[in-house]
Formats: C-alpha cells, structure tokens, sequence
C-alpha cells in the first residue's frame, strides 16, 4: 500500500508553492526559472548525447572529471570567482577562488608524479574534511589516479578491507588519524607512500606541504579515456567485505546534468552539501558536479551541531541545501524555536538522500524554512547519479522519492524481471547503460553481474509506483541497514563482534528507529566463561567501534542462548528481525532445528 501522506498543509496563495495534502508547486512563483522545465516532454526527446555536449571533452573523445570540474572555470570567465567557502566548525573560514582550486589541485597531481604514482594508481584519503581533501581528490582524478576517500571514523579494520582489496600504494592521511593506518601497515604489501599533513612527519613519510610548497602550479589534465576509472568507494553488501564500486571519468556527464537539473544549481546560487567525502554524496554532489556547473560551494568541517548548520547557513547565504533524513530528524528534534533565531531566507531549494524521508520532514521545512519543501532524491553508490526524484517545478507527494530523470528506465519487477502494475510492491530496476553506473565490483566481476538480471540493474530496494508515475520506497531487499543514512553490511558487524573474546557467535539487524531511521542491533552468543553485564556490552560496543567505524557498532547487544541458523549454518537474520519486530517469521523450512 502507497502510505498517505499524513501533512495537513494551508493553502497559502502567496507563496511561492500552493499547500495542499500535496506539495502543489507553481515554477512560474519560484524564485529562479528552474533549469529543467517540461518534464515530460524531455522524457520523450531526451538523449544523452545532448548531456555529453555540456562538458568539455580533449581531442580523439578523451575526457578528464577534474579538469570539467576546475581546470575549464579557472581557465575561463570563473578564474576569480570563489569555489570554495570551507569553514572548519570552530568560526575560521578560508575561501578558494576556481583559479586557487586549479593551482592546488596541479601541485597535488605534480606531488603524485614526482614520488612515481602511476596512471590508474589507487590513492586513498584518510582525511577529515579540510581543503586538503579537496585539493587532493581532485588533484589525483586530475592526475588520473583512482581516488578514494575513507571517512574519518573508520578504524583500522575498516581501512585495511579496503587498502588491501584495492592494492593501494599512497595515503593521504594527517597526524592524527595515521596512528590507525599505522596499526595495519604491515598488512598492506603494496602501500608504498604515505603522505602527511601538518608538521609531525616521519622519515618514511612524504610531507604533503614540503611538497606541496615545492611543486609547481602547472599541469596538463591527462586526456584519460572515457571508461577509465576516476574514483572508487567501498560500500556494504547482504555478505562479505565491503566491495569496491568503481566510477569512470565519464560520469561527469550525468554528475554535471544531474546537478544543474535536480540540485537545480544557478550561476548566483551558495550551494552547500553536508555529507562527508567517505560517502558517494560528498564525491559526487560535494565536489564533481555542483563544480563542474561552476557554482560556489560551501564545505563545514566539524561535528553535526544543528546550531552550527543554522548559522552557517545564514552566514555563507546558502541558498542550495543538499542533506539527508537522519540529520533533518535532528534538527526536527531541536524544536523550531532555534531555526527562527536565524536568518534562513537565502534557502531557495532543499534536498535530501540516503533513506527514506518521512513526509513529516517535507512538512516541517515547509514550516520552518519559509515554504521551502525538502525534495527527496533516491540513488545508491553504484548508480553514481541521482536516478529518482522530485524535480524543483514538479508536485511532490510527501513519503515519494519522485520520478526517474529522463534518460533512465525505472521499474518495479519480479524475480523474473516481469514488470509489475501500478502500486504492486516488486524490486526498484534501471535499465543498465546510464553513463554514470558504477563500470566495476573491484576484482570482482561475480559480485558485479549479481546486479543485473533479465536485462534489469537490481537495485537491492523494493519499491512501488503510483497512477501518477511516482515512485515509493518501501524497504531493502535484502540485509543491508541504513542507519544513519549509512551503509552497514551485517556480516561486517557479526564478523568484527566474533573476534571479541567474550562473542561466540552474532547475528545482527538493523532495528527501526526514530531519529536515525535504522540502528544496528546485535544478537550474541557468549563464549562459555562469560556472564552478561552491562559492563561487557559496553566492551564489545567499544571494541567494534575502534576496529570498523564509529557509527557501525550495535547500539543494542542482547544476549541469546543460540542464534536460527540454516541447515548450512548460515544465520537467520530475518528469523532475528521478525522476532524483534513481532512480525510474521515465514518460511522457516531451511532452519536447523
Ligand atoms: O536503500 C536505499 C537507500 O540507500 C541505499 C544506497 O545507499 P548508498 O549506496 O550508501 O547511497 C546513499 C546515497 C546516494 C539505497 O539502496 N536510499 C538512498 N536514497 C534513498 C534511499 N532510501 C529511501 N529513499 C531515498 N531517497
């Protein structure tokens, strides 16, 4: 069943939108002309190749996601406008003129030539948010070496899975979070670099602003070939380690024209996206595609402080706001009293990603942000571009993810890819061949072609569709948990509770909650020797959270006798939810015992 949307919204004639049960939009009222007008007709006459002509390609069709991103404004009539607003959370700011971006960005991808990282290189961050991160992102897609940033919680488990997988030789990291890195570095054969900010650099470590000062300023994008790989993010399955989704240069097309068509982006617009660069968001809508239309960014270092967000929207006169449910959910939770102590009325457009948001949050923007809905727009790792959502001059439906950007195929089918009617629940399927889709499971072309079926991209979310042609999401096809907006594979979990001593066996779910849409809830076996106590939970908490991340640790531990297991031994985390959750339990016909 489609869930009714539950807001009572007044009609307000003279506002920019009409409030009824829907969001009733009229783009004529709207403070800018929206990029993308006559949805349905581009549908129809929409080509990709029209999208191709809005980046800037080398000679013999060779293409760099960097140099469309920086190098083409400082080169052209953007050289001084500013990039990049970066305040660091504490109330110090710097900005960076495309012209400054460019310069940086061509020291970093000098710094990577002198030390001998070659084409196609995997160079990963461990950074917090600074403009380092920028600076060396770009600089090494520029440089045509695969970038990949990690988010700074992670710990050295965490870091290992993924340097090891990909054969890394360089990190970028500081003097503080290289300690982790150091905990690992004996496993990880092919490191061969690790570079450093700050001043406390070892021997054997380069110093990022030594070289960064010697290096000159010039470099030459290298004219890389559309299908090579420009950066590659770990993301969670239903089993295993994290698999490496890897991206090619030529999704700058889709970043580009998704940006400006859904994010809507404008010349005068202070756009700024607050998911980190550990996440795909922060690449794609954090830096590659909001840069490429040449728009001024702003980026926040720091913890989520919803006063902090507040003012930094009212001192940057963020207009563009590109956020996620989980974070909407807190400032919701702060009460409306502290968003009225600002002055907000720079926000022309919001948007949101990463989980479903509840219709209450489109409300509540309306309330306290002037008429300003929250737009919701659905996409995954994998997909590289927002695929589904709720276009600036279209209605939206509160509780819906919106509709397909033209160019892609959306569907709801079965398991044998037979397309199902409106408002039947099946698996959410793209048709494959859109530019941005992820070109690589990193070494692993098995897990890469469990992803297509019948013709189909499977996406792992169920969904429904409406008369309309709305699409709403209901839910995961299969373990992965969303808490937080993050993704968390179970079995990375249930690995990492096992290797503590007390933790005989694990199972783990992801648990609805209010704020953080999921969190991770843990079912364990203890080791014989062991008694339960609050004391101990808190150990294994802690110990998760220092070997894989901060946010991927259960947040409830509870004790079991034994865990539902297959005949197999595989565990049963849908006996575990169902239990949790008072749902029916199903087919129990493979069970042990
Ligand atoms: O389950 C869907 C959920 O997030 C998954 C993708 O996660 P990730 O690769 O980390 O990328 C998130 C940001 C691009 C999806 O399979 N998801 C994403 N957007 C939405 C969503 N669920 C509901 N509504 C959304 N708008």
């Amino acid at each position: 069943m489609i869930p009714e949307p539950d807001v009572d919204m007044m009609a307000d004639e003279s506002s920019e939108l009409i409030h009824t049960q829907i969001v009733k939009k009229d783009p004529s009222k709207l403070r800018l002309k929206p990029n993308l007008l006559g949805y349905e007709d581009l549908r129809t006459t929409f080509r990709w190749s029209d999208a191709e002509k809005m980046v800037d390609w080398f000679p013999g069709g060779k293409i760099n996601a960097a140099y469309n991103a920086v190098d083409r404004h400082a080169l052209g009539k953007r050289k001084d406008k500013v990039a990049l607003i970066y305040d660091d959370g504490e109330g110090n700011f710097s900005k960076l003129t495309f012209d400054q971006l460019y310069r940086q960005t061509n020291k970093f991808a000098n710094v990577l030539k002198k030390i001998g990282v070659k084409r196609q290189d995997r160079v990963f961050f461990f950074l917090s948010r600074s403009p380092a991160l920028y600076i060396g992102f770009l600089g090494a897609i520029k440089y045509g070496a695969i970038a990949s940033p990690m988010f700074p919680a992670f710990g050295p488990d965490g870091i290992k899975d993924r340097m090891l997988d990909s054969g890394a030789v360089a990190i970028v990291t500081d003097g503080e979070l290289k300690k982790r890195v150091y905990e690992v570095v004996k496993d990880l054969p092919e490191l061969k670099h690790i570079i450093v900010t700050g001043k406390e650099v070892a021997q054997n470590e380069v110093s990022l602003d030594t070289e960064m000062a010697e290096a000159s300023d010039q470099f030459e994008a290298t004219h890389m070939d559309p299908e090579e790989f420009s950066y590659m993010l770990y993301t969670s399955g239903t089993t295993g380690k994290p698999k490496g989704v890897v991206h090619a240069h030529k999704d700058i097309v889709q970043m580009h024209l998704s940006t400006y068509w859904v994010l809507d982006v404008h010349e005068e617009d202070v756009y700024w996206c607050t998911a980190d660069l550990g996440w795909v968001t922060g690449v794609v809508y954090g830096v590659l595609g909001p840069w490429s239309n040449g728009v001024t960014q702003v980026g926040l270092g720091g913890r989520f402080d919803p006063e902090r967000w507040y003012k930094t929207i009212q001192s940057y006169k963020v207009s563009v706001w590109y956020t996620a449910p989980t974070a909407v959910r807190m400032l919701m939770a702060k009460g409306d009293d502290l968003p009225n102590k600002y002055d907000l009325s720079s926000l022309r457009a919001l948007y949101s990603v990463g989980e479903p948001l509840n219709p209450e949050g489109v409300k509540w923007a309306l309330d306290v942000f002037d008429s300003k809905p929250f737009h919701d727009t659905w996409w995954q790792t994998e997909t590289g571009s927002i695929l589904i959502t709720n276009f600036p001059e279209m209605d939206i439906k509160p509780g819906s993810m919106g509709k397909p950007l033209p160019g892609i195929e959306a569907a709801i089918v079965d398991e044998n890819g037979k397309p199902l009617g409106q408002g039947e629940e099946g698996h959410l399927c793209i048709r494959p061949g859109w530019p941005a889709m992820m070109r690589q499971i990193w070494k692993n072309p098995a897990k890469y072609n469990e992803y297509f079926r019948n013709g189909w991209y499977y996406t792992g979310d169920t969904a429904q569709t409406d008369e309309d042609g709305y699409f709403w999401y209901v839910g995961r096809a299969d373990d992965v948990i969303k808490t937080a907006g993050e993704r968390v594979g179970p079995f990375e979990v249930e690995s990492a509770l096992i290797e503590h001593p007390a933790v005989a066996e694990a199972g783990v779910i992801g648990k609805p909650d209010e704020i953080r849409g999921n969190i991770i809830k843990a079912f364990i076996v203890l080791t014989p020797g062991y008694t339960e106590s609050d004391a101990l939970k808190t150990d294994i908490q802690k110990f998760v959270k220092s070997k894989l991340a901060g946010h991927a640790y259960p947040r409830e531990i509870d004790v079991v006798k034994n865990l539902p297991k297959t005949r197999s031994g595989k565990i049963m985390r849908r006996l575990l939810r169902a239990r949790e959750l008072g749902l029916p339990i199903g087919d129990t016909s493979t069970l042990e015992d």
